[in-house]
């Protein structure tokens, strides 16, 4: 077959990483899907940074929406970030010209999943998210595709790494909360602002994504109670392990029978309980549906290599898949079957 002709915008922490997996691997991944994946063009925004990858044998675009309409290929990465230009639009004309889109941003898809869903679907594109929420965890594909036709009655979790990994830091090694900050983006764990992180929005934004698979639900990012770690000193991490807890961030949402509720915060979890000894960089998300009972996925969150496992994965699908195949819905079930998100009355 053919090779899969990919273009890559975003060649930092992710991007980069996958680069040179796709370099390494290059014919283990042939032989694995069937035909090879083959990187056609990149772009970044600056042509000159040593990025400890070649990149020369790439065509190069100045601008990632040119690169989205114009290059020759057949999926699109995105992996430079922010729910705004250029990763929006760029993404919005791959797919309405029917090439398959691979993102890691969840601030994009928080903000405009639901539209960028109905372009794929109407233009037989594929929209792959992976590596969005909780880094190298399928948990997407767990609620999109295995968990289908159970009614799941709430998903929660720790789902920044950036954060547990300061407050596991703060804990074992009595760092200040901003050393630990420094370490964390130094590791390529942070978002380009880091407030994301700290401030909860980036929890938020994955929490969204989550609930809209889970409940069937349109997003609603904005409908989210949120607290962040800023406030959160080493004396009140060391009155919870007194109390018997551990203080972790977590993302909540739950169906009620008003309607659905999400929240995220700091939370006291018990010394005893899974979720209390996942440390550092780790995530973990539980499932709670009635047909399988409860599911726990723990494992890497962010940083280059366990996010780029994931969008290797969503690309690898896509190579694998023939023409005329079946596609599985970004959301997890046509956009037009989505149900109005409904919150749940506060008591
Ligand atoms: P990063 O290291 O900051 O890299 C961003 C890349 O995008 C850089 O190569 C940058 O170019 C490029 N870029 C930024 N603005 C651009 C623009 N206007 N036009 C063209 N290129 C632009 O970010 P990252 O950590 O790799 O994250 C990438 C995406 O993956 C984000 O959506 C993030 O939320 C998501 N993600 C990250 C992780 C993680 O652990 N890092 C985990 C899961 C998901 P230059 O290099 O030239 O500056
Ligand atoms: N900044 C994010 C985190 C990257 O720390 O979890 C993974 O989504």
């Amino acid at each position: 077959a053919d090779a899969l002709k990919i273009g890559i915008a975003g060649l930092g922490t992710v991007g980069a990483s996958l680069v040179r997996i796709l370099q390494e691997r290059y014919d283990s991944l042939a032989t694995t899907c069937g035909r090879a994946i083959e990187i056609t063009a990149v772009t970044a925004r600056d042509r000159t940074r040593n990025r400890g990858v070649d990149i020369s044998d790439f065509a190069w675009f100045d601008d990632a929406a040119k690169l989205a309409a114009e290059a020759d290929v057949d999926v699109f990465v995105e992996l430079m970030g922010g729910s705004g230009d250029p990763a929006y639009s760029a993404v919005k004309v791959a797919l309405a010209r029917g090439v398959h889109v691979v993102t890691a941003n969840k601030a994009l898809l928080a903000a405009h999943g639901v539209e960028l869903a109905e372009i794929a679907e109407s233009h037989g594109a594929l929209l792959n998210y992976e590596a969005a929420v909780a880094g190298g965890i399928p948990i997407i594909k767990a609620l999109r595709e295995s968990l289908t036709g159970n009614t799941v009655s709430r998903v929660y979790g720790i789902m920044n790494g950036t954060c547990n990994y300061i407050l596991t830091k703060m804990e074992k090694e009595g760092l200040s909360f901003e050393a630990c900050l420094k370490e964390a983006q130094r590791l390529g764990y942070a978002e380009a602002d880091p407030a994301f992180d700290i401030e909860g929005n980036d929890t938020a934004h994955k929490l969204s994504i989550l609930t809209s698979l889970a409940f069937g639900t349109t997003i609603a990012a904005d409908d989210i109670y949120l607290e962040g770690i800023t406030n959160i000193s080493i004396d009140d991490i060391h009155a919870a392990a007194d109390l018997g807890y551990r203080i972790k961030l977590l993302g909540v949402a739950q169906r009620t029978d008003s309607g659905i509720e999400q929240r995220v915060h700091p939370t006291m979890v018990p010394l005893d309980s899974v979720i209390a000894q996942v440390d550092g960089v780790t995530n973990a998300v539980a499932i709670e549906s009635d047909i399988l009972g409860e599911l726990l996925m723990v494992g890497p969150g962010a940083g280059g290599n366990a996010t780029a496992s994931a969008v290797l994965g969503d690309i690898a699908d896509i190579a694998k898949s023939r023409p005329g195949a079946q596609h599985v819905p970004a959301f997890g079930r046509p956009v037009t079957a989505l149900l109005p998100y409904t919150r749940a009355q506060m008591q």
